[in-house]
């Protein structure tokens, strides 16, 4: 059973700045609720009891956020806002979080590999600090109960559009079983030309500990990061890695565009939202030219 989850958060969210510039963009709000909160929610509705958030320079806002704050909540407290106080108390008690720096953000492989002696030997799941998936069944929660089908590393993966493949690990894949892919190939950030398929990773994984020495032998690949795709790609050649077409929606909210649009989807969810939202949407189509197009 896997019970450890890593949550990389130690990026420098270049493509938020300038808001990153003192600000984690896994803190960035989805409405009310910080983006990481989403992802610290699915490992535990997945049954993850230990959880390691990597953090780095700048990125305080996260520890305080899981922490208790007895200032605000004796403010609250006098204040009889007692909805609020419970919502801010539960925040602070979601889980055993546990943080390590990475000293500098050498690459999503080199944060992870931050983790080993925490993980120790046994297989864990990572979710990327930046990624939501809305979703019925959470999806690490998916990965694992495949892994206790496999036995083996297994990547959350879905279609991508052509103009986004290079921003993804793009993966060569045979399906075994529906949805299910043994991955043959495995590409960080390729060309349109040399991109295997349309099917690309996405922020979720469940690993072996053998992936902390393909790290180790990994050199710094694409943006001279030490990338995890690569040391994925070295755990192939010694066993075999699956990829699993997972059910539920991806947002890249480290992205602007991913970003606005969980913003908009969650607030449609949101009985207290979705009524103005709704009709607030109704009126910029309104406005739209006749003849407007989505390009
Ligand atoms: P990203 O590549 O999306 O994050 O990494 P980034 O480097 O912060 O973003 P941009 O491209 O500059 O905007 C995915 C996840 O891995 C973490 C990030 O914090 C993010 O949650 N990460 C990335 C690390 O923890 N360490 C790193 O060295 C790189």
């Amino acid at each position: 059973m896997i019970k450890k989850a890593v949550i990389p958060a130690a990026g420098l969210g270049t493509r938020f700045l300038p808001a990153t510039k003192s600000m984690p963009k896994e803190m960035l709000p989805i409405i009310d609720k910080p983006i990481i909160q989403y992802v610290v929610e699915e490992a535990i509705a997945s049954g993850i009891e230990d959880i390691i958030i990597i953090t780095g320079r700048g990125k305080r806002a996260i520890e305080d956020y899981f922490d208790t704050s007895p200032e605000l909540e004796n403010h609250l407290l006098q204040n009889e806002k007692y909805k609020l106080l419970r919502e801010v108390k539960d925040i602070s008690s979601l889980a055993d979080i546990h943080y390590i720096r990475q000293k500098e953000p050498k690459g999503l492989g080199d944060a992870v590999l931050k983790a080993e002696k925490h993980v120790g030997d046994e297989p864990f799941a990572v979710l990327l600090g930046d990624d939501i998936v809305k979703g019925n069944v959470p999806c690490i929660g998916q990965l694992m109960n495949l892994f206790e089908k496999y036995n083996k590393s297994i990547i959350a993966v879905e279609e991508v559009p052509k103009e986004k493949v290079s921003s993804y690990g793009m993966i060569k894949g045979r399906e075994i079983a529906e949805s299910t892919y043994l991955v043959e190939d495995i590409i960080e950030k390729p060309s349109l030309e040399e991109a295997p398929s349309n099917i690309g990773t996405v922020g979720r994984y469940v690993l072996v500990p053998e992936i902390f020495d393909g790290i180790k032998e990994t050199s710094p690949g694409k943006g001279n990061e030490i990338q995890l795709t690569d040391a994925i790609k070295m755990l192939m050649e010694k066993g075999e890695v699956y990829a699993y077409a997972f059910s539920g929606e991806r947002y890249d909210a480290g992205d602007k565009l991913g970003y606005v649009k969980a913003i908009i989807d969650f607030a449609l969810e949101r009985e207290d939202l979705r009524g103005e939202i709704e009709r607030y949407l109704q009126e910029i189509v309104a406005v739209l030219p006749q003849n407007f197009k989505i390009k």
